[in-house]
């Protein structure tokens, strides 16, 4: 089979990072005998500087012709005092919205060899924390209705949270699927205690729940499930939630895996489209020095043969790669550890890629 890949490098450690991805996609291919097609375009600082804005319409128009998508870090110092919707991560804004990608997966697990990066005690940490946070992207906060208006107490600004009970139906509906092949729990976090909008998103899970007798569901208040996530990780299998709480909630749990530079993310729009890109940021500081860890990006690229292509066995083979050489001991700086080897952003890549015989 062909696939035709929008790149996004994108800035900072972006460029580095998404190179290893594509080696890695170029090996998968001779393996299995597919074809993939890059087409690399431009988002976030690049952008500004070359077309004067974070998101060129070819760039959107790419994506859509393509069958996913591949992104590696848009943002850096020397675009953040530009007006919030002038910003690179306006990019990231406009392209969940352009193309309907209303699914985020954000994976956050704990690597067996890592186990000496989490914050956690042993005993909450051990045997492994494996959640599978699905955050809705293109609705709420982030989307509704704002402004600013003059009161008695000077001038105000809001926002809105809006949830239309389709957008609660499609996303609790991802969340349900994606349970069936894990371990069939879902926990959904609302503040249906305080939120109009939480009491309509509960409801709508509830009904969408009804499809799913094998599922076992429950419910968080989101002050609560921030609390649980450190108590007890382990209770969390599919958290759905939010595009507020999901944002805050996915960094939470990254961070008790400890191992923000591993964590891959796909963000979908229930057809085969989708878009793939590491959670960690553009850590201008890194760029240009062969530090970055591409292991996030590389396991992006193996959610997307998984969720875009449906190639399971192609994208288990990414990940059991990785395993593999974190098992022989070889780490980026960030994953670093007394009695490791400390390789860069190449030879990691190039470690995965020779894995994959
Ligand atoms: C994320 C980021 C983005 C978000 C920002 C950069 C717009 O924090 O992907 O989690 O808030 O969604
Ligand atoms: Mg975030």
């Amino acid at each position: 089979m062909h696939y035709n890949i929008a790149l996004i490098p994108g800035d900072g450690i972006g460029p580095a990072v998404i190179a290893e991805a594509v080696k890695v996609l170029l090996r998968i291919g001779e393996k299995f005998g597919h074809g993939f097609k890059f087409s690399e375009v431009d988002a976030g600082g690049v952008a500004i500087d070359k077309h004067g804005g974070p998101l060129p319409q070819n760039t959107i128009d790419v994506c859509k012709e393509s069958d996913s998508v591949l992104l590696g870090a848009v943002g850096g110092w020397k675009w953040d005092n530009l007006p919030g919707d002038k910003r690179p991560e306006r990019a990231l804004l406009g392209l969940r919205s352009e193309l309907g990608l209303y699914a985020n997966l954000r994976p956050a697990v704990l690597y067996d060899a890592l186990m000496d990066a989490c914050p956690l005690r042993k005993d909450i940490a051990e045997n492994g924390i494996d959640i599978m946070v699905v955050r809705e992207l293109t609705g709420g906060i982030y989307f509704g209705e704002r402004g600013r208006k003059q009161t008695e107490l000077g001038e105000a600004a809001w926002d809105t949270e809006m949830y239309a009970y389709e957008e609660v139906r499609r996303i609790a509906v991802t969340a349900f699927d994606i349970a069936r092949q894990r371990s069939k729990r879902v926990t959904n976090v609302d503040k249906a205690n305080v939120l109009e909008s939480s009491q309509l998103w509960r409801g709508a899970v509830l009904e969408v729940a009804k499809d799913y007798p094998d599922i076992e569901l429950d419910h968080m208040y989101v002050d609560n499930a921030s609390m649980q996530l450190i108590r007890d990780p382990k209770h969390f299998d599919v958290l759905v939630t939010t595009n507020m709480f999901g944002d805050i909630l996915s960094d939470e749990a990254s961070q008790i895996t400890g191992s923000i530079g591993m964590l891959p993310s796909a963000s979908l729009c229930g057809s085969g489209l989708g878009m793939y890109e590491p959670i960690h940021g553009s850590a201008p500081d890194l760029a240009g020095k062969n530090l970055a860890n591409p292991i996030a990006a590389v396991l992006s690229a193996a959610m997307m043969l998984k969720y875009s292509f449906k190639l399971d066995e192609e994208a288990k083979a990414i990940e059991d790669a990785v395993i593999n050489v974190l098992q022989r001991g070889f780490r980026t700086g960030d994953i670093i550890s007394p009695g490791m080897k400390q390789v860069g952003t190449k030879e990691m890549g190039r470690l995965i890629v020779e894995e994959i015989i």
